[in-house]
C-alpha cells in the first residue's frame, strides 16, 4: 500500500482461536506477506529439513519447539524485500524469549510493531473448533470446519482441489497439552504487549466475518492515529 505507513501485525491468542483463519484473509487485504510458523515447521517436517527434524517430537505431543529453532526462521524473513511494507505474524512469538528476540531483530532494523491483535475465545469452543478442523495438504493456510465453514465438496479444498485432513496435534489428548502450554508459555505475552501499549483484544467468538472487520476497524483507529501524530 503506497503512501500508507508500514503495517508490522502479531496473530496472538490461542489454539483455533482463528488466527489462521484471520490471517489468510488479512494478507489479501493488506497485501502483505504472512508468516505462521506453524505452517512453516510443518513444510520443513513434510520436506525433512533439519528444522523439520528438529521440530516434529515437539509438534506431535503439542509441545513448542525451542525457542533457537524458530527464532531464526523469522529472523530471516523479516529482513526479506517482501517484508518491507510490513508483515503479518501468526504463531510467533509464543514465549517472551521470542518476543524480546523480535524486539531486538526490529530495533536492529529500525523498525516497530503497530499492533499484537489478541484473539480471544472461550476454551469450550476452541476444543470443538479443532475436533472439526479440516486442513488443505496442499496448502494449509486454506482451513475448514466440518459444521462452521465446510468445503463445498466433503474432503477436497475449494481453492486448490487438494485432500483435506485432520492435524496431527488436533486429536483431542494433544489438543489438552496445546492449551496448557498456551496458557504457561504464551499467555504471559498478553501482559508482555499490553506493556507496551500495542495490544489490542478482539472477540474471537464471532462468526469470522464480524471478526475481520473488528480488526479492520483497529486497524483503521491504528493508521488514523499515527497520521494524527498521537
Ligand atoms: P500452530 O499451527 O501455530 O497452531 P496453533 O497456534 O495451535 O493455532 P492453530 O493453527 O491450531 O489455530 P488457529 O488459531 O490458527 O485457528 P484456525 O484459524 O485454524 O502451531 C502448531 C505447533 O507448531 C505448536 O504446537 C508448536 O509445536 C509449533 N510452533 C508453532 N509456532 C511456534 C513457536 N513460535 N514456537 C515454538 N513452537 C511453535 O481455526 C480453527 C478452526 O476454527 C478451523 O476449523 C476454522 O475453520 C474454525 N474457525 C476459525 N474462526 C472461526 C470463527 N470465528 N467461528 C467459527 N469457526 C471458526
Amino acid at each position: 500500500m503506497p503512501g500508507l505507513p508500514e503495517l508490522n501485525l502479531i496473530l496472538l491468542g490461542p489454539p483455533g482461536s482463528g488466527k489462521g483463519t484471520q490471517g489468510e484473509r488479512l494478507q489479501e487485504d493488506f497485501r502483505l506477506p504472512y508468516y505462521a510458523t506453524g505452517d512453516i515447521l510443518r513444510a520443513a517436517v513434510k520436506e525433512g529439513t533439519e528444522i523439520g527434524k528438529q521440530a516434529k517430537e515437539y509438534m506431535d505431543r503439542g509441545d513448542l519447539a525451542p525457542d533457537e529453532v524458530i527464532i531464526g526462521v523469522i529472523a530471516e524473513r523479516l529482513q526479506q524485500e517482501e517484508a518491507a511494507d510490513g508483515f503479518i505474524l501468526d504463531g510467533f512469538p509464543r514465549t517472551v524469549p521470542q518476543a524480546e528476540a523480535l524486539e531486538a531483530k526490529m530495533g536492529e532494523l529500525h523498525r516497530e510493531m503497530t499492533a499484537a491483535l489478541l484473539i480471544e475465545v472461550p476454551e469450550e469452543e476452541i476444543v470443538r473448533r479443532l475436533g472439526g478442523r479440516r486442513t488443505c495438504e496442499e496448502n494449509p493456510s486454506h482451513i475448514y470446519h466440518v459444521d462452521f465453514d465446510p468445503p463445498k465438496k466433503e474432503g477436497v479444498c475449494d481453492i486448490d482441489g487438494g485432500r483435506l485432513i485432520v492435524r496431527e496435534d488436533d486429536k483431542p489428548e494433544v489438543i489438552k497439552n496445546r492449551l496448557a502450554q498456551y496458557r504457561e508459555k504464551t499467555e504471559p505475552l498478553v501482559d508482555y504487549y499490553e506493556d507496551r501499549g500495542i495490544l489490542n483484544r478482539v472477540d474471537g467468538g464471532k462468526p469470522p466475518d464480524e471478526v475481520e472487520e473488528r480488526i479492520h476497524a483497529i486497524i483503521a483507529t491504528l493508521r488514523r492515529e499515527e497520521e494524527e501524530g498521537m
